[in-house]
């Protein structure tokens, strides 16, 4: 139970994408297991509110700047070894999907876009946190991924086919930072985020029909699910990709 565990005491964690939904909720499991966090968005003022929600005092650091930038990625990551001394956990969370309907419409500048925030900026992460202290010192990865990865997306393709790219590269990245450094996903179905709005605001009844749990998800379930794979609880797991869905992936459909 959250709260109950103390798996960060100690440690520091990066979570891009930290403001809201998903990234808050595992931002917060860390700073409640005793965990010190450096949060990044776009927006200060979002980072400000979430601050503040937060309430962790010099546990918590913010950092605004765009996950695909190099240079922002390089603060963040600077930023938690200036003031936490160390960096031992990092959620790659940033993810787009800026377009709605056919592949086959779908505007190659946009592709490259969506590839280039979701994939490549995750892979750059983990470059760059591995030749700044994790090829000396160790540490652990998750990456959040989808079920929009697993199969054909419908209206959501490119997102999907980013999505795949990031549960193959943590299977990569697992083997290429073994054994010092762990690396596993999680793959959400429908979570309670703005992101997610248009998938159940006024029919979240309806939706959650299709969930064995009876329910849709929320930021604390992929939090949890998080600091398992952060932590020393899940030392024998790595290159694992985690369909956290309410049980909705394996229902009989037809
Ligand atoms: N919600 C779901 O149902 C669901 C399901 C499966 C997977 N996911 C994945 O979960 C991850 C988080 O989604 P969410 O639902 O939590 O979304 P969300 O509630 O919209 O939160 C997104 C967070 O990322 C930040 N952000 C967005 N683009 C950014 C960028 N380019 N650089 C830096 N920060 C950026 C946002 O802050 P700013 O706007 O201030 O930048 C915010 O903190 C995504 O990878 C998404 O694909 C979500």
């Amino acid at each position: 139970m959250a709260g109950v565990l103390n798996r960060f005491e100690g440690k520091a964690a990066l979570v891009t994408g930290g403001s809201r939904g998903i990234g808050l909720g595992i931002a917060e499991r860390i700073l409640q297991e005793g965990g010190s966090v450096v949060i990044t968005g776009r927006k200060q003022e979002s980072l400000d509110e979430a601050a503040k929600g937060l309430n962790a005092g010099d546990r918590l650091l913010t950092l605004a700047g765009n996950a695909s930038h190099e240079d922002h990625r390089a603060e963040a990551i600077e930023l938690a070894m200036d003031k936490f001394g160390r960096l031992d956990h990092v959620v790659g969370n940033v993810g787009i999907n800026p377009f709605y309907g056919s592949t086959l419409d779908l505007p190659l500048d946009t592709a490259r876009k969506v590839l280039d925030t979701n994939v490549v900026s995750t892979l750059g992460l983990a470059q760059q946190v591995w030749h700044r202290t994790w090829k000396e010192n160790g540490g652990s990865m998750v990456i959040i991924a989808s079920v929009g990865g697993l199969k054909s997306a419908g209206p959501i393709g490119i997102y999907g086919t980013s999505k795949a790219a990031l549960i193959h590269l943590t299977m990569q990245l697992s083997d290429d930072m073994a054994p010092g450094v762990r690396v596993n996903a999680i793959s959400p179905a429908v979570v309670k985020t703005r992101f997610a709005e248009a998938l159940y605001v006024d029919k979240e009844d309806e939706v959650a029909r299709a969930y064995p749990i009876g329910r849709l998800g929320v930021p604390e379930d992929i939090g949890a699910a998080a600091a398992y794979f952060l932590s020393d609880d899940a030392a024998w797991v790595t290159g694992q990709n985690l369909v956290a869905d309410g049980g909705s992936g394996h229902t009989k459909t037809v």
